[in-house]
């Protein structure tokens, strides 16, 4: 990314909180009016790392710039941020219209005006009417709605958000989730997301951070997360996936020869290079790339279905092969493939798949 596309530059950015090493050091760019997401297990420094850009903590080392201004002395009132925070406070009470209004007080204007900007923050989070509700005359989405219009009223450039959704029921979060991506396309300004909900992650977010222990493991699209995850790490992270391990057979003409094992050998189109033959390269498969077949067929691979799970739209099925110590997770979608459902637990079952289906990974 060229210095001209980054809003929000990390640069070699740590913190040690006494002789704890909370984060390491991370550089990244962020993109203006990115949807970008901190996506990582409880305890890996996604909150650390907002406060940073917040102003709320002082990097141990590093720099951040926003809009090409160096921030490290500067205070979290006079950055271009709001933040929502983890545990998001809203005065109970105060009436929602208090409460959303609560940080202009210190500005200059009048109660027109005032009231002016609160009525329109109250329909842009569809609240429109609900301006003399008592706060805790509300359900959590609609007080997880305020904690955003009071964060937005300010009309910051950058809105931090550390798991907002976090304490919200499954539906509603799914509901908040779309409100809030539509939020964020209709002010177009940058949202720095933090959750540990990878499905949150994927569906709200243009590109994703994958941290761990105080690191950033890769930073891409949803979509370029999921179909290449560069380390077993990340790869277990977001969605299921099947690990194995090739050996190189041969390299002809940019593709390689793999041996699977007990699997046999796939061809890949990739030139591999820094390999020889010989050595071994961790791969990985999504279950929904293997086809699930009940009789033999030429190239598949015989197993033995040892667990089906349903799940709707789609099921799941553990298959064991031979010689493979792990079992494989091979999904199928369940429109139209009652046969295959009706197999018993314990039946033979066959693995079909492209070549290149495979993910090669980096080693970790
Ligand atoms: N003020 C502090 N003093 C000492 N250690 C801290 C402090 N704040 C955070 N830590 C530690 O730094 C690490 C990162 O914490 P952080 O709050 O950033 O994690 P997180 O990714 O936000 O986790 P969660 O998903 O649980 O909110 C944790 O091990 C935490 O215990
Ligand atoms: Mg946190």
């Amino acid at each position: 990314m060229t210095a001209a596309q980054s809003y929000i530059t990390i640069r070699n950015v740590g913190k040690n909180f006494g002789d704890f090493e909370a984060i390491e050091s991370i550089t990244m760019d962020i993109r203006e009016g990115e949807f970008f997401s901190l996506l990582g297990a409880s305890g890996c420094g996604k909150t650390t790392l907002l406060r940073m850009l917040g102003g709320f903590e002082t990097p141990t080392r590093g720099e951040i710039l926003i809009d090409g201004q160096a921030m490290n002395d500067v205070p979290p009132f006079e950055r271009p941020v709001n933040m929502v925070f983890q545990n998001y406070a809203i005065f109970p009470h105060m009436n929602v219209r208090d409460n959303i209004g609560y940080g202009l007080r210190k500005l200059k204007l009048s109660r027109t005006q005032r009231n002016d900007m609160v009525e329109e923050m109250l329909d842009l989070v569809q609240l429109g009417g609900y301006g003399d509700r008592k706060s805790d005359e509300l359900s959590g989405g609609q007080r997880q709605r305020i904690a955003l219009a009071r964060a937005l009223i300010l009309k910051p450039k950058v809105l931090l958000l550390d798991e907002p959704l976090g304490a919200l029921d499954k539906q509603l979060r799914e509901q908040m989730q779309i409100e809030l991506r539509r939020l964020q396309r209709t002010i177009g300004i940058t949202f720095v997301f933090v959750t540990h909900d990878q499905e949150e992650a994927l569906t709200l977010s243009d590109r994703i951070a994958v941290m761990s222990g105080g690191q950033v493991l890769q930073v891409d699209t949803p979509d370029g997360l999921y179909e290449r995850p560069r380390t077993r790490q990340v790869a277990s992270f977001i969605g299921t996936m099947n690990f194995l391990e090739g050996k190189v057979l041969s390299r002809v003409n940019g593709h390689a020869t793999l041996g699977l094992s007990a699997l046999g050998e796939i061809i890949m189109d990739a030139p591999l290079p820094g390999l020889s033959a010989g050595q071994s390269v961790p791969l990985a498969i999504r279950p929904e790339k293997i086809e699930l077949l009940k009789e033999p067929s030429e190239g598949a691979v015989q197993g033995a279905l040892e667990l089906k799970t349903y799940h709707g739209e789609r099921s799941y099925y553990q298959v064991r092969v031979e010689g493979h110590d792990e079992l494989f997770s091979v999904s199928t979608q369940n429109a139209g493939r009652a046969k295959l459902r009706a197999l018993e637990e314990g039946a033979p079952v066959w693995m079909k798949w492209h070549d290149d289906a495979f993910i090669v990974l980096d080693k970790d």
